[in-house]
């Protein structure tokens, strides 16, 4: 399979999962059962700048953040509630002073704990104490394989040589490993030594993720948009590593939608599948959510439930399911494969969430998007405005020349 214009976002559909056809029975919102997992964004504060940063151009300061009590409450809330895991992320979810006691938390409360991390703040001794903890696994983003592209990708000097060093304490501390790599133009040329990389530091997993473009990522567009013949390149890669690779190392790989044909069934689908949970407390239905203007989204400091949000509220529901549809969505036999895309690639392209992602062909957009995804891959633009809580600083010095 080669996800490329001709067939991603399909490829990645599972028609017969049980929400699916929960739906198709014409269940409303109170039928659609709890996620299984959770991310919980502990804190958007992060000593990195990455310029694709999923989290939202506002970001949430921290003494807004909840304190250790608040999220001690909110993890055993999700435990009773049927929730089996949960993702520690931030920003960087090791500045947070209390990780030990959070891990410990969920532990005590029955949870399967995932540390999203960039890995430069920790020290063999913290790592120690979060495995002691309960901590069940460990997720290490690279930029690169090597300092010169990783570090400056990073916007943090002897990043990648820290990355690199936690990657080994974790698997002498016996813990899984899975290597999150984020692809675009200025890395993708490492990507066949970013697979190998993984393999050396002995990751159960790698995850090879196209930047998806919104957010910080969208402001830098022009900076990180790869060539078609480079995610095809990418494709051959991908293909030939998990056939040689296998029962080594598991690749997912994330395609860009830019080049698709049709989108990816985003966050599988608006209210199905997913929630996180912000730093100040928001409960979303992405990570991308708060980018939508106009949708008012409860917080666990508010006198709900968790469960009641995520059935009732009402930024839940606005899109959920295949009832909110315009055309040519909600006449298309795909409507309940990819949900019309992603809701926040919508309102940022087209002003309107409710709007055919332009992903898809069959958006009046796409063309023009696809247009664009060219023109901007062929430019020579390769400035990075770095994420931080000012607004962003764009790259000084010559390196963005590269
Ligand atoms: Fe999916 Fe809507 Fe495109 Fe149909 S028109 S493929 S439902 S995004
Ligand atoms: Fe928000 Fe896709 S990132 S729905």
């Amino acid at each position: 399979m080669s996800p490329t214009r001709s067939d991603a976002g399909v490829a990645a559909s599972d028609p017969h999962d049980g929400l699916a056809v929960l739906e198709a029975r014409g269940s409303t919102a109170e039928a659609f059962g709890i996620p299984l997992a959770v991310l919980a964004e502990l804190t958007h504060r992060c000593p990195l700048q990455c310029p694709y940063c999923s989290n939202p151009v506002e970001l949430d300061r921290g003494g807004s953040e909840l304190t250790t009590e608040e999220w001690k409450k909110v993890l055993t809330e999700l435990a009773q509630i049927g929730v089996l895991q949960i993702h520690f992320s931030g920003g960087e979810p090791t500045a947070r002073k209390d990780l030990v006691e959070l891990v410990q938390h969920a532990s005590d409360v029955g949870l399967y704990s995932n540390l999203i991390t960039s890995a430069v703040l920790l020290t063999r001794e913290k790592l120690s104490a979060l495995a002691d903890a309960g901590l069940c696994h460990v997720q290490i983003s690279f930029q690169g394989n090597e300092p010169m592209v990783a570090d400056r990708v990073a916007g943090l000097k002897n990043a990648h040589e820290k990355k690199l060093e936690v990657a080994r304490w974790t698997r002498e501390l016996d813990l899984p490993l899975t290597v999150n790599a984020v692809m675009h133009r200025q890395n993708l040329h490492q990507l066949a030594d970013i697979i190998e990389m993984a393999v050396d530091l002995d990751a159960d997993r790698l995850e090879v993720a196209n930047v998806q473009y919104y957010g910080w990522a969208l402001k830098n567009r022009a900076a990180l948009m790869p060539t078609l013949s480079q995610i095809e390149e990418t494709s051959r890669i991908v293909e030939e590593a998990a056939v040689r690779l296998k029962g080594i190392l598991t690749i997912d790989y994330v395609v860009p939608d830019y080049y698709a044909l049709r989108p990816k069934k985003c966050m599988g689908g608006w209210g199905r599948q997913f929630f996180n949970i912000s730093p100040a407390g928001k409960v979303l239905p992405c990570h991308a959510a708060e980018s939508i203007t106009g949708l008012e989204f409860e917080s666990v400091r508010s006198n709900h439930s968790i469960a009641w949000i995520w059935q009732n509220s009402e930024a839940f529901n606005r899109y959920r399911g295949t009832g909110w549809m315009k055309e040519p969505c909600k006449s298309c036999e795909f409507r309940e494969i990819d949900f019309g895309g992603c809701r926040c690639q919508a309102f940022a392209l087209t002003g309107d969430a409710g709007n055919t992602d332009p992903a898809c062909t069959l958006s009046p957009m796409h063309e023009q998007l696809f247009k664009q995804a060219e023109l901007e891959a062929a430019s020579d633009n390769n400035r990075f405005l770095y994420r931080n809580f000012s607004g962003g600083t764009l790259e000084t010095g010559d390196n963005h020349g590269a």
